[in-house]
């Protein structure tokens, strides 16, 4: 991966990953929760990694237009051939300048209980998990977050 590169989000990434996002979460049904829009109306708040043009990892986020003072991040995602070697960090490091840039002071994020990997990714980048009434295998989880059954971990890192 010798010419990695850090870029914004374009629409035509979205082509390239959206057939692989489910491969890339393990097998789950992500593909319907990301939508082109993410690719399309948060450019200046999203990033793709490419390695030679090819979309290798991509974070959708935005600025909260409710309380600019918040961030949020929608997706991450790594190609699996590209995993461990700091993709993600980058990613979320020009993230971090973008929305602080805006006046962002926290980031906020939810990641599915199931997701340990996912929870230990963001725990290495400083995130801490938003306590709540109820844990399951000993992390606060938010019951019916998402709708009936759609439990989530809450992610919270101050910038
Ligand atoms: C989670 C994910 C984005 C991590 O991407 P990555 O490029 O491999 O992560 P990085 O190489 O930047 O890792 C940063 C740190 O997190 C750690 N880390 C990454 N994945 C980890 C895992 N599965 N288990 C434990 N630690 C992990 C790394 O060891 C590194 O720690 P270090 O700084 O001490 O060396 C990637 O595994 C992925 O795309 N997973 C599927 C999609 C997903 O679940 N996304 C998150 C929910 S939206």
């Amino acid at each position: 991966m010798s010419g990695l590169l850090i870029c914004a989000l374009r629409p035509e990434h979205h082509e390239q990953v959206i057939g692989k996002v489910d491969e890339w979460w393990g097998g789950r049904p992500m593909m319907a929760m990301l939508p082109k829009l993410f690719f399309t109306h948060f450019r200046d708040t999203s990033f793709a990694a490419e390695d030679d043009e090819r979309c290798v990892g991509f974070l959708a986020g935005f600025s909260s237009q409710t309380n600019p003072a918040e961030a949020y991040v929608h997706f991450i995602g790594v190609d699996p051939a590209y995993r461990q070697r700091n993709v993600g960090r980058m990613l979320y490091e020009q993230f971090w300048k973008a929305v602080e840039r805006r006046g962002a002071r926290v980031v906020l994020g939810v990641t599915s209980p199931m997701n340990r990997a996912s929870l230990a990714f963001h725990r290495k980048l400083g995130f801490a998990v938003v306590p709540s009434s109820h844990q399951k295998d000993g992390v606060y989880v938010h019951e019916n977050y998402d709708g009936p059954g759609e439990d989530r971990v809450l992610l919270r890192r101050e910038l």
